[in-house]
Order: structure tokens, then C-alpha cells, then sequence
């Protein structure tokens, strides 16, 4: 853990979503007034299925695009603000903002190497067949990738994952070796079991610690209550709450709407 005063230094990215709209097919599925992320370390985004969780963090990596709004990353990469409404979405990581997948959809044929490496390959490699055997690609990031290869327990990384839960860990592997400043997690823990839930709970503790800003949407409540400082409360494509886990969990409305539908 680090000190108090380590995290009172900490200058953590923030986003800011203002009057942000998202409709499909003539349906408002969100529609956010004014919303700060990151102001504390670790912050929970919760609420029932089609909510508009998903789509609200796919407006903010603008791989959703949004109907009107504008969003703003605060202290990008350590530096200044940027609008990025504006920007493409692969101009999020190069500004320290990454986020993992609800759905994984990997390359069937990848080995785990090749699927780490394609995470950290830049415009230079991506010539035809390069990437995967590109020295010095690999060489920037084989500890990096061995140290999340052996704290997860993948074994051999010339295999093809095999299972949705080792998908699901590369995905969030693959998200790390961009060293995100701002990480959005959506649903990390979603099948996994309860040992290795701890495992990724772990790491993002201690990625939180040490400066970044995760954004994590978890239906397993327990998660959300353990790791998160802050909790947002989303109903009908709205954050109609936010506050600590304690105040949110005993709030009347997430109980009627979320807690009595059957979802702990
Ligand atoms: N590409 C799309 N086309 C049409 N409707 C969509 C699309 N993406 C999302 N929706 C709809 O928008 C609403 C919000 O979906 P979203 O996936 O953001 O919810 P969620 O809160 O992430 O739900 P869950 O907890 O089940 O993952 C849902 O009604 C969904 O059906
Ligand atoms: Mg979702």
C-alpha cells in the first residue's frame, strides 16, 4: 500500500462526459447531464443489465460515436486536457486511456505471445507478418509480459488460449502493457473463478496505487463493495447516484432496482 501523502502527490487523469447522448434505432440508451470520473482512485459503475454501461464507456473511447455531447480527459498522460469527443479511437491509448472488452473477441488462431505482442505493436510494425517476428518489439516487452504470464499462471505462451476465462485474463493482460493512465474495465471478473477474481482485484489495487484512475463495471457486487472508493449508480442510460459503496448499497433505489431484481 502506499502512504497517504504518496497518494496526496498523485496526479490522476479524470474524464469528463457533459450532456452526452446515445440513441439506437430512435431509443435514448444514454443520456449523461454531467459526469466526473476519476476523481477517486478506484470507482465502481453499476446498474442493471442495459443500463447503459457498456455503451457509455464505448462513447468515452469514442468506438461507440455519440449523437451530441462533448468528453474531456483531464491530465492526459501526466500533461493536459483533451477534448476526445474529437479524436479517434486510437488515439485513446496513445493519451494513457485504454479499456477491456464485456465481450471478448479474440483471434481464434493467436498464440498468447501473439496476441500480448499485437497489444503493444505500434504503427512501425504493422507491416505484413512483422509484428510477430519483430525483435525488438518483443524485446521491449518480454519481462512485462512474463511477469503477467506467471502471476496469472498461463504456462506456455506459444499456446492458443483455450478457455473464455483465459481470454477474458489476456484481454485485461493486453490492456496493462499499454501502461493505461485512465483504465476502464468492463466486467473483468465475469467468469472467472473466485482465486483468480482475487487475482485481478490484486493487480488493480495496486495499478490504482500507483497512479492510475480505473473505472471497473462488475455485477458481482462483492468486487464492486471490496475494491471501489467511489460508486456510480446508472439506471435507463443515466447516473441517477453516486456515492461511497456503503451509501449506495443501502440506498433505496439501487435496492429496489438493482439488488431486489436478483443480481447479487
Ligand atoms: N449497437 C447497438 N445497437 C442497438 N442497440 C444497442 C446497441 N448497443 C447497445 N444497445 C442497447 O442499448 C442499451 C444499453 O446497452 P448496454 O450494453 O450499454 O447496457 P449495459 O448496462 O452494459 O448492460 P449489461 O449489464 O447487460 O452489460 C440496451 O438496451 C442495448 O440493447
Ligand atoms: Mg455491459
Amino acid at each position: 500500500m502506499v502512504s497517504e501523502t504518496q497518494q496526496a502527490t498523485v496526479t490522476r487523469p479524470q474524464i469528463r462526459v457533459q450532456n452526452a447522448v446515445k440513441s439506437f434505432s430512435g431509443r435514448v440508451v444514454v443520456d449523461i447531464d454531467d459526469l466526473m470520473l476519476g476523481d477517486q482512485p478506484i470507482e465502481g459503475l453499476i446498474g442493471p443489465n442495459g443500463a447503459g454501461k457498456t455503451t457509455l464507456m464505448r462513447m468515452i473511447m469514442h468506438s461507440t460515436p455519440l449523437d451530441s455531447g462533448t468528453i474531456t480527459l483531464f491530465n492526459a498522460n501526466g500533461g493536459g486536457d483533451v477534448v476526445i469527443s474529437n479524436l479517434p479511437t486510437h488515439w485513446m491509448a496513445p493519451h494513457g486511456l485504454v479499456k477491456s472488452n464485456q465481450v471478448i473477441m479474440d483471434f481464434d488462431n493467436l498464440t498468447i505471445l501473439d496476441s500480448m505482442l499485437l497489444a503493444v505493436s505500434t504503427a512501425r510494425y504493422e507491416k505484413p507478418y512483422r509484428i510477430f517476428d519483430e525483435p525488438r518489439l518483443y524485446a521491449d516487452s518480454v519481462e512485462r509480459m512474463n511477469e503477467y504470464m506467471e502471476y496469472f499462471d498461463l504456462g506456455d505462451p506459444m499456446r492458443i488460449a483455450g478457455s473464455a476465462g483465459e481470454k477474458k485474463l489476456l484481454d485485461i493482460i493486453r490492456c496493462l502493457l499499454l501502461e493505461p493512465k485512465f483504465l476502464m474495465l468492463d466486467e473483468p471478473t465475469a467468469g472467472l473463478p473466485e482465486e483468480v477474481t482475487e487475482k485481478v482485484v490484486g493487480l488493480i489495487r495496486k495499478l490504482a496505487d500507483e497512479g492510475t484512475s480505473v473505472v471497473i463495471v462488475e455485477h458481482d457486487l462483492n468486487v464492486i463493495w471490496n475494491l471501489c472508493d467511489e460508486v456510480h449508480f446508472m439506471a435507463e442510460g443515466s447516473v441517477v447516484l453516486h456515492g461511497s459503496p456503503e451509501e449506495i448499497r443501502q440506498n433505496s433505489t439501487v435496492v429496489e432496482k438493482y439488488l431486489g431484481e436478483g443480481h447479487v
